[in-house]
């Protein structure tokens, strides 16, 4: 059983002063909703690795807006509804597409250079795209020039308390209230609370509970098993999105090749040379990526190959040159020439469709906890993001919470404070009346890289890209051993605190994948290889250890 603390309250050495909000991570999401709230309160952005470190780095592609006639937002409001699979919320869709064009302004105005061509921005397609709709910065540096602009702007605005490398465990909730956050911080492994009335979680996506994934090494879920633990409902976890083209570099490390380039014209070819997507569907290559995934996985087993080749040789060197400058520059690494060579790619995890249930503003089930970026479902992705969604999603809600605090703090300014630090003072004192229960700080040292590396291999071979119940049950068991081992608990190790969360997101993911007993958008089911409209066109949602159904 799924313990309430990583580490309980009482291990707490020390309580901060009180802030009106916390931001949990620092990519797009989380440092747009960070710097929108500076202006009028005080805010700490709390983030367990440097400012820097986040999935928004390593956006390539671009970001997603419909800026330029003939294109407009009905026509990106239908190829998210299409991409999603029936199971998009409209309203958020409408939200995402409709605010989209306003997020580019303000990202301008913080001095983000998108690319230009013939003095207009410059906008390419991607998967699923009907109209060329994304904007790109340095060719195929997007998320690194959007993470460089957010952080310095950030860093100039004085209200924000920036504490890197302090872990949040756990978010403190009292009479359904937040209350704050209980955190280690990562160099002197002293547990601390922080208390806020506000908390918006921006942690970002769960990568590393699979052997390949694009996400950097921070993406442990952690976010969504924190909030999992205090209460909060879970959505449309089963989906989670792999990108067709991933590249294995010579030293075994994994490398994304943008959805752009197929974009500007790049194939994809299978053993024989043949482009297996012309005719599979009316976008070829372009189709939405759960598509190209899902015949990807004919035609490698096909061959009896794990990658397929991406062919770029035909596009004129010149143009990959301005738009692929740090893939040319990856490839040359690993003795490849974009222009010359076909490249070996194949699917990794990418990106998590659903998480942290929230309604339009960005507020989740628990009063004054948010949550926007990849941990968040807001609705806007069904069960297949579309390319290019994900940054501009996360500046999107982002900004809805922004409004929605903002408005909160400045109608009852003074009342939160007092209330805040009372709920945390309550909560301290039950957890000093149960300290015999929670016991001692645990010493007890398991071989933590095997246990991640075991965890990592179950998640790919039986909840990857397809599952079906026998596999599924074998991940639940394994998962389900370690969850009730108690020997992660009360653990001032880093390694260990994100074993549980890894453990705790794939048991919310095998759990709602074992009950969608359909094949939709990113779940893909070899025991039920159909879509079921009939029975399935509702959402999942755990809360906990409870399940609920929702229709669209
Ligand atoms: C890519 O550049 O292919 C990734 C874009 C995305 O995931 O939206």
């Amino acid at each position: 059983m799924l313990p309430r603390y990583l580490i309980s309250p009482s291990f707490c050495q020390k309580v901060h002063k009180y802030c009106d909000c916390i931001v949990i991570g620092s990519g797009i999401a989380g440092l747009s909703t960070a710097m929108r709230l500076a202006k009028n309160n005080n805010i700490k952005v709390l983030t367990k690795s440097s400012l820097s470190d986040s999935t928004t780095w390593y956006a390539q592609g671009g970001i997603a807006a419909a800026i330029k006639k003939p294109d407009f937002w009905k026509n990106h409001y239908q190829d998210t509804i299409a991409a999603g699979q029936g199971l998009c919320d409209r309203k958020a869709v409408k939200i995402l597409v409709k605010t989209a064009p306003k997020m580019i302004e303000d990202l301008i105005e913080i001095g983000t250079n998108f690319d230009i061509s013939e003095g207009e921005i410059s906008l390419t397609t991607e998967g699923g795209h009907s109209y060329p709709r994304i904007l790109h910065a340095g060719g195929d540096a997007t998320g690194e020039e959007l993470e460089k602009k957010l952080v310095s702007h950030s860093k100039s605005l004085k209200q924000i308390n920036f504490l890197p490398e302090h872990f949040v465990l756990d978010i403190l909730v009292y009479k359904n209230k937040c209350t704050g956050v209980l955190g280690m911080d990562i160099n002197t492994n002293k547990i601390e609370i922080h208390p806020a009335s506000n908390i918006v979680i921006a942690s970002g996506g769960i990568g590393q509970i699979y052997n390949l994934s694009t996400n950097p090494p921070i993406s442990t879920g952690d976010g969504i098993a924190m909030a999992y633990r205090a209460g909060t409902s879970i959505t449309d976890i089963e989906f989670v999105q792999f990108h067709p083209t991933v590249f294995k570099t010579k030293d075994s490390k994994l490398f994304l090749i943008s959805e752009a380039l197929r974009g500007e014209g790049a194939y994809l070819r299978d053993c024989h040379g043949t482009r297996f997507m012309v005719g599979r569907h009316p976008r070829a290559e372009l189709a939405p990526r759960d598509i190209v995934v899902k015949e990807m996985i004919r035609v490698m087993d096909k061959c009896s190959s794990n990658y397929i080749y991406l062919d770029a040789t035909h596009i004129p060197e010149s143009h990959l040159k301005i738009r692929f400058p740090n893939i040319i520059s990856k490839l040359r690494e690993n003795s490849l020439n974009l222009k010359k060579d076909l490249i070996k790619v194949s699917p990794a995890e990418h990106y998590l469709n659903g998480g942290i249930k929230t309604d339009y503003k960005g507020k989740t089930n628990i009063e004054g906890l948010y949550c926007c970026g990849e941990a968040a479902a807001t609705g806007a992705h069904g069960a297949n993001r579309l390319a290019s969604n994900s940054l501009m999603e996360g500046l999107v809600y982002g900004w809805k919470i922004y409004k929605d605090i903002e408005k909160k703090l400045k109608q009852k300014n003074t009342g939160y404070e007092n209330k805040t630090i009372e709920g945390v003072n309550k909560l301290l004192d039950e957890a000093k009346i149960k300290k015999s229960k929670a016991g001692k700080i645990n010493d007890h040292k398991p071989d933590i890289k095997t246990l991640i590396s075991d965890l990592k291999n179950i998640m790919t071979g039986k909840v990857g890209i397809l599952r079906d119940a026998q596999s599924l049950k074998e991940a639940g068991e394994f998962v389900n051993f370690h969850i009730n081992s108690g020997y992660l608990y009360n653990k001032k190790d880093k390694n260990m605190l994100e074993f549980a969360n890894m453990l705790t997101v794939a048991s919310l993911i095998i759990k709602a994948a074992s009950l969608r007993e359909e094949s939709r958008g990113t779940h893909q089911r070899n025991d039920f290889p159909k879509k079921d409209n009939k029975n399935w066109e509702k959402h999942i949602i755990l809360k906990q250890n409870k399940v609920y159904f929702k229709d669209i």
